[in-house]
C-alpha cells in the first residue's frame, strides 16, 4: 500500500493542528516537514521547533523531514531529539554525503536522499547502501504548488533497476490523478502537499490512494 506523506508546507501555519487532524483522520500515513534556509533553496519555512511540537503533540506520527538547506550535518543531532523519523538530505550539497547518513542512521532515523529535477540518478548509485528512502523532486524544491513534472518519473525506475530496494518517495505536484503511473514505476510514498490541502475531499482522495 502506497504511503501518504501530506506536506504541512500547504497547511494553514495558525491552524496547524486542525490541517494535520483532518489529514490523519483521511489516513494518512506520515506527515512531511520542509525545512528551507533561503540559501539551498530561495525560500524560508521553519526550522526544527515545527518538528518538535508536532512529535509532542503527535508522538506515534513518523516525521517524513525533508531538509532544504547547506550544511544539514550540523542539525542531525537537534532533528534526532525533536523527533523525526526520516531525515532527507540532498544529493547535490558539498558535504560528505556518505558521512552525514551514516550519522542519520546511527541516530536512529531512517537516512534519504533527495534528488533535484536536474541531478542525475546515477549520482546516487554510491550511496544506496546507506539509504533507507530515495525522494524523487518532481518539481524544483522550494515551493508548493507546482504542476508536477513527468520526466522526472523516469528516475524512479532507473533508480529501481539500479537493484536499489529501499523506500522510493515522490515529491512536487503529486496528485490522485498522477500517482496510479508513480505507483506501477514502484513509488513507495507520496507526498502532497496543495493537492490534498486544496482538494473538496482530501479524505476520499486518500482512500483511492491507499486502494491502488
Ligand atoms: C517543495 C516541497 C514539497 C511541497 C510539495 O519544495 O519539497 O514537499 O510541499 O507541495 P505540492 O504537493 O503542492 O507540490
Ligand atoms: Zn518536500
Amino acid at each position: 500500500m502506497i504511503k501518504i506523506a501530506p506536506s504541512v508546507l500547504s497547511a494553514d501555519i495558525l491552524n496547524m493542528e486542525r490541517d494535520v487532524n483532518k489529514m490523519l483522520e483521511g489516513g494518512a500515513d506520515w506527515i512531511h516537514v520542509d525545512i528551507m534556509d533561503g540559501h539551498f533553496v530561495p525560500n524560508l519555512s521553519y526550522g526544527p521547533s515545527l518538528v518538535e511540537a508536532l512529535h509532542k503533540r503527535y508522538p506515534e506520527v513518523p516525521l517524513d523531514v525533508h531538509l532544504m538547506m547547506d550544511n544539514p550535518q550540523y542539525y542531525i543531532d537537534r532533528f534526532a531529539r525533536s523527533g523525526a523519523s526520516v531525515l532527507t538530505i540532498h544529493a547535490e550539497l558539498h558535504a560528505d554525503i556518505s558521512d552525514t547518513l551514516r550519522r542519520i542512521r546511527a541516530r536512529g532515523m531512517m537516512s534519504s536522499i533527495a534528488l533535484r529535477p536536474g541531478t542525475p540518478a546515477e549520482s546516487i548509485r554510491g550511496y544506496l547502501p546507506l539509504l533507507d528512502m530515495v525522494l524523487v523532486m518532481t518539481v524544483e524544491p522550494g515551493f508548493g504548488g507546482q504542476p508536477f513534472n513527468a520526466g522526472m518519473a523516469t528516475k524512479v525506475a532507473e533508480i529501481r533497476k539500479m537493484g536499489y530496494t529501499g523506500l522510493i518517495e515522490v515529491d512536487g505536484g503529486v496528485s490522485v490523478k498522477n500517482l496510479p503511473y508513480l505507483r506501477e514505476l514502484g513509488v513507495d510514498v507520496a507526498v502532497m502537499g496543495n493537492s490534498l490541502f486544496t482538494s473538496e475531499d482530501p479524505l476520499g482522495d486518500m482512500e483511492k490512494i491507499h486502494q491502488m
